[in-house]
């Protein structure tokens, strides 16, 4: 049975608790604790999972001694703690983006394969079965070669001004959102990110006391010539029909595909709320035979997909084998190379950056 932690009990990381309750039920799993520094979620998380709570991460894992660890505190504050995680020989699933700075993100998977560590890093946009179709098409040659695309992902204002306007600021569109597509479309088109060309504008946000950019407009130069222009905003209207608004399209020597990731067949309409859009591919709640939550969706999948690459490897399974099917550090640092360079074609003004992989 495999022993895990969580490091991180907040918006996310309750979804990592809910994940891993959820297998604990099927015996799949054992959800040993969880550390968050706030005492408040602590204590609510402590009462709706079940799990022992420690305010320091450290005494989590001298004490319960766990096989795996997962962390879902904000961007900037992965490094450190999975630095100690690797240093204990745990293997861990990151949240997104594995850092935001290249040096860190290096750091991170340099040290996880100098002790054989496994690494995940949670970039469930390749779980979505219409992104995996999207893959499996263009692995396929249909489209021919692929010449250009365009993403969309933007958020409701809600989230960096109500969720979290502490760490906004140390965030952006980009990282809590841009390096979502940055990872799935790399892996997609499997090719290298060699330069970027990117704007953004602060105002809305600024204005509101949450000094981050409202949205950057990117265009991410591949090998080959390829082209694809990623627009990424969190400040659309609370009103707007769903959290997230994201699409993307590729075109290629032999044709195209369009995939709309937000709309997806069911709206409703209700008083106050107005037009409301439901993605169940992400996140369905649903109930067990005995009345217990459960959740399906890609948001879970590639949480519960961390325990099942554990096994794998418990089964004798290489790490190595697991490359190019698992989001892993590598692929954390091709991201966070785009995002980094992204943001510094933004802080430049629009000057392109050269990737460097
Ligand atoms: N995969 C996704 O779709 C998705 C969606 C949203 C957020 N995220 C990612 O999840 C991470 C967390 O985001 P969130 O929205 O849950 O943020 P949040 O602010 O709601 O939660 C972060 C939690 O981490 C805790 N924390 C901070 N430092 C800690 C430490 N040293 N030890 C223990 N706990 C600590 C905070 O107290 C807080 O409760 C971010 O990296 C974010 O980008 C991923």
């Amino acid at each position: 049975m495999i022993k895990i932690c969580v490091i991180g009990g907040g918006a996310f990381g309750t979804n990592h608790l809910r994940a891993f309750k959820q297998m604990e039920r099927k015996g799949e799993v054992k959800l040993l604790a969880l550390s968050d520094l706030n005492e408040e979620i602590l204590e609510k998380q402590q009462e709706s999972f079940g799990v022992k709570g420690y305010t320091d991460f450290r005494q989590m894992l001298e004490a319960e001694k766990p096989d795996a660890v997962t962390i879902a505190t904000p961007d900037h504050l992965h490094k450190d703690i999975a630095l100690e995680v690797i240093d204990r020989g745990l293997p861990l699933l990151v949240e997104k983006p594995l850092d935001v700075t290249v040096q860190g993100a290096r750091e991170i998977d340099r040290k996880a394969r100098e002790k054989g560590v496994f690494l995940q890093v949670d970039f469930h946009k390749r779980y979505d079965p219409y992104h995996r179709e999207a893959e499996r098409i263009v692995k396929s040659g249909e489209l021919g070669e692929i010449q250009y695309g365009h993403v969309i992902m933007e958020d409701v204002i809600n989230l960096p001004r109500d969720c979290f306007p502490n760490w906004a600021p140390r965030s952006s569109p980009v990282w809590f959102l841009g390096v979502h597509f940055y990872d799935l479309l790399t892996w997609i088109i499997k090719k290298k990110p060699v330069r970027v060309v990117a704007t953004g504008i602060k105002r809305v946000l600024r204005n509101m006391g949450v000094d981050t950019y409202d949205s950057v407009q990117a265009k991410v130069e591949y090998e080959d010539g390829i082209s694809l222009t990623f627009d990424t905003s969190w400040i659309l209207p609370e009103e707007f029909e769903a959290v997230v608004n994201q699409e993307f399209r590729l075109v290629g020597d032999k044709g195209m595909i369009e995939v709309d990731s937000q709309y997806r067949g069911m709206r409703g309409c209700f008083r106050k709320k107005g037009m409301k859009t439901f993605n169940l591919g992400f996140f369905e709640k649903t109930e067990d035979k005995w009345g217990n939550e459960e959740y399906h969706g890609y948001g879970f999948e590639s949480i519960m997909d961390f325990v099942y690459n554990l096994r794998f490897l418990r089964q004798g399974g290489k790490i190595e084998d697991l490359k190019g099917k698992v989001a892993m550090g590598e692929d954390g640092v091709v991201t966070t190379s785009i995002a980094a360079a992204v943001m510094e074609s933004v802080e430049k003004q629009g000057i392109p950056v050269g990737i460097r992989l």
